[in-house]
């Protein structure tokens, strides 16, 4: 079977790599020339543990095709995957600029049959328009096929998750592109589910949607943790022990951020608003998580009182451990304010620097070194439980920092390691330690 994949972004070019070690043969293409370029390369545009391997092996194997020719990629093709982005409009409904494009390119170059297959994360009924739309234009001869395919990869760990799943979600009316479907995905033995199209877009919202609420609601209770002297890592422990709640996200934190989750909840709002059903407890759940972008630095304040000056460390940039990605991090809402309040900011990550100083320029200092960050601040502000945060010693903190303070927005340490040392720790949902 000949696959292509349209886009080489996070989905799109895992998803690629990943159908290539399947023994798959996959043209991925871009309209990007300079991203193409690089990838025939050889070099990875995104930055994935174990994905630079995989992409030098398959292309070595002669298995994984990087194209901007539409022709060369769609024509004669059997399987195309749309993995294009669909970002925010200003509004919070998702942008479908990119979604058409390619469904343009796809009608306007098809000469057999074809089964379409949507990755990227849709409204409830793209599918359908993307199928109106490939009617209108293409000839009447050739059997084209709609397909929801949604994705739930997570950034950082997109190749594992890949092969080893929870569930995959196959939304259609047509039954033998399903079968097709459930014939590509058999080796994974991950279960897959057959749905009707609108389904299997809404379950896309829906899932992030519902573990975008688990942290909101974990990071409210931590907030009443703090109130009454209970400690949220305990508390999470023992609620998440219920099976019917699940120990996953429900880590307490400085909120949540990437391209997804801030993406798809307000999208899955706008979506609600348009069928007159305002989705009021999602609402509240990104309302709650823009206050905790704001935290560390309310807590900074309270702690240090004026900030203006201070020698801040800023410990992790990215949105999440394991990735460079920036988009919707807590660190940029935390910077913005810091640098609103005059403060001296040097900022560290391990993959994410580059980044970040793209936006901030040199309004701030930058290092890929904790050492470097910590030497004479007068506080630390942790925004990332990066591994190389969480193993760093205490000890350092003490023969470092000017005055060792610690704001700390993803619970790294463990209270009973701080007590070991002349810190003050600030941390989330648990009593501070001075
Ligand atoms: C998320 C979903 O987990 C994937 O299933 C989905 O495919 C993906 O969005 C997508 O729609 O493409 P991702 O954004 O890569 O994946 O990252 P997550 O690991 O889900 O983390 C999202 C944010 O939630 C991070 O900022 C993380 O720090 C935060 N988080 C996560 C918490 O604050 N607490 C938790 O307990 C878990």
């Amino acid at each position: 079977m000949r696959i292509t994949v349209v886009g080489t972004g996070y989905v799109g070019l895992i998803t690629s790599i990943c159908l290539c070690e399947m023994g798959h043969a996959v043209t991925n293409i871009d309209i990007d020339d300079k991203r193409i370029a690089q990838l025939k390369n050889g070099r990875s545009v995104i930055y994935e543990p174990g994905l630079q391997q995989l992409l030098e092996n398959n292309l070595k194997e002669r298995r994984l095709f990087f194209t901007i020719d539409p022709r060369i990629a769609y024509a004669q093709t059997d399987l195309i995957f749309i993995a294009v982005g669909t970002p925010e409009n200003p509004d919070g409904t998702a942008n479908l600029e990119y979604l058409q494009e390619a469904v343009y390119a796809i009608a306007s170059h098809i000469e057999k049959d074809v089964i379409i297959c949507t990755k990227s994360t849709v409204p409830v009924g793209t599918n359908e328009k993307i199928a109106e739309m490939i009617k209108d234009m293409t000839p009447t001869h050739l059997n084209v096929s709609i397909v929801s395919n949604p994705e739930f990869l997570r950034e950082g760990s997109a190749i594992n998750d890949f092969f080893l799943g929870d569930r995959i979600v196959i939304g259609t009316e047509d039954e033998k592109a399903a079968a097709v479907l459930q014939e590509l995905y058999a080796p994974l033995n991950t279960e897959i589910m057959v749905t009707d199209t609108r389904s299997a877009e809404m379950i896309k919202y829906a899932s992030n949607a519902f573990l975008a609420t688990k942290i909101s609601f974990i990071n409210e209770i931590a907030a009443i943790c703090e109130k009454v002297g209970a400690d949220i890592s305990q508390v999470a422990d023992g609620i998440g022990k219920d099976k019917r709640i699940g120990s996953s996200f429900l880590k307490a934190g400085i909120g949540y951020g990437g391209s997804c989750f801030p993406k798809d909840t307000k999208a899955l709002v706008q979506l609600a608003g348009h069928v007159d059903h305002p989705f009021e407890l999602l609402e509240a759940v990104i309302g709650v998580n823009n206050r905790q972008h704001t935290l560390a630095v309310a807590k900074a304040k309270e702690a240090a009182g004026e900030l203006a000056g201070k020698r801040i460390a800023l410990l992790g940039l990215a949105f999440k451990p394991n990735t460079d990605d920036i988009r919707e991090a807590p660190s940029l809402t935390i910077l913005k304010m810091l640098i609103e309040e005059n403060a001296d900011v040097i900022a560290y990550d391990p993959a994410a620097v580059l980044n970040i100083q793209s936006i901030f320029g040199n309004e701030i200092q930058y290092t890929e070194n904790i050492n470097e960050a910590l030497k004479d601040a007068d506080l630390a502000i942790i925004a990332t439980e990066w591994d190389q945060i969480i193993q760093f010693p205490l000890v350092q903190y003490e023969e470092l920092m000017k005055t060792p303070l610690i704001i700390d927005g993803r619970n790294c340490y463990s209270l009973s390691d701080i007590e070991r040392h002349s810190i003050t720790y600030i941390s989330v949902g648990r009593s501070p330690y001075a």
